[in-house]
């Protein structure tokens, strides 16, 4: 029975993000990963959209397929309590006040990408996300596949990235949403995902 990461995993992500605000991780047992990966596979992806107020198809920003996570599916119901336990686990540690969360499959055809952004604001009365995570469902990925997630420290300028973390299969990476831009770089093979948003009622 799979419920969600145990309490050493989240005493140490809830170190991570209090000091690097990003964690990265292989947490999932295979059982789990291997029925999330098969899912993957057989989800009906829609082209994604960006933008809040005005939700728009801009390939040239943001070229991937998604699908919303919903309860219907037996490892879709896993996922999701998998979620509720890491909330529970990080609002107990580091007292967020994350009150839910909404999740995705995303794919990534070969070439496609996701030019920098960041998935919250500070200040932002609208955009609550506060806890953002993606979890990789590649089966094999190779060292010249590209595809990395490049994650840059707050400035805005340009220097060097923080981190360049390959969509390594059953890789997880956590991070403080309004606090790391990051860009998702083509890649030579398809590319698959879960990303997920932890959300709370306060925003700053
Ligand atoms: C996103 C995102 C990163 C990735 O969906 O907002 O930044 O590596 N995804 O897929
Ligand atoms: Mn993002």
């Amino acid at each position: 029975m799979i419920l969600g990461p145990d309490e050493e995993m989240l005493d140490a992500w809830a170190a991570g993000l209090s000091a690097d605000s990003l964690v990265v991780a292989r947490p999932l047992p295979s059982q789990l990963l291997t029925a999330l990966q098969q899912r993957a596979l057989q989800v009906s992806y829609k082209a994604a959209h960006v933008g809040r107020a005005q939700r728009r198809l801009a390939p040239e920003v943001r070229s991937d397929a998604i699908a919303w996570v919903t309860a219907n599916h037996g490892v879709d119901a896993q996922w999701l309590t998998w979620l509720d336990a890491l909330q529970l686990g990080l609002n107990r540690r580091l007292f967020l006040g994350l009150t839910h969360h909404e999740s995705h499959y995303a794919f990534y055809p070969p070439g496609a990408r996701y030019q920098r952004h960041r998935d919250a604001f500070a200040a932002d009365g609208y955009s609550n996300r506060i806890v953002s995570l993606v979890l990789y469902l590649n089966e094999t990925w190779s060292d010249t596949a590209g595809g990395e997630l490049v994650v840059y420290g707050d400035s805005k300028g340009d220097a060097e990235p923080l981190k360049r973390l390959a969509p390594l299969p059953g890789r997880l990476v956590l991070f403080l949403s309004a606090d790391l831009p990051h860009e998702v770089l083509p890649a030579q093979q398809n590319r698959y995902s879960l990303a997920a948003w932890f959300r709370g009622s306060s925003a700053n």
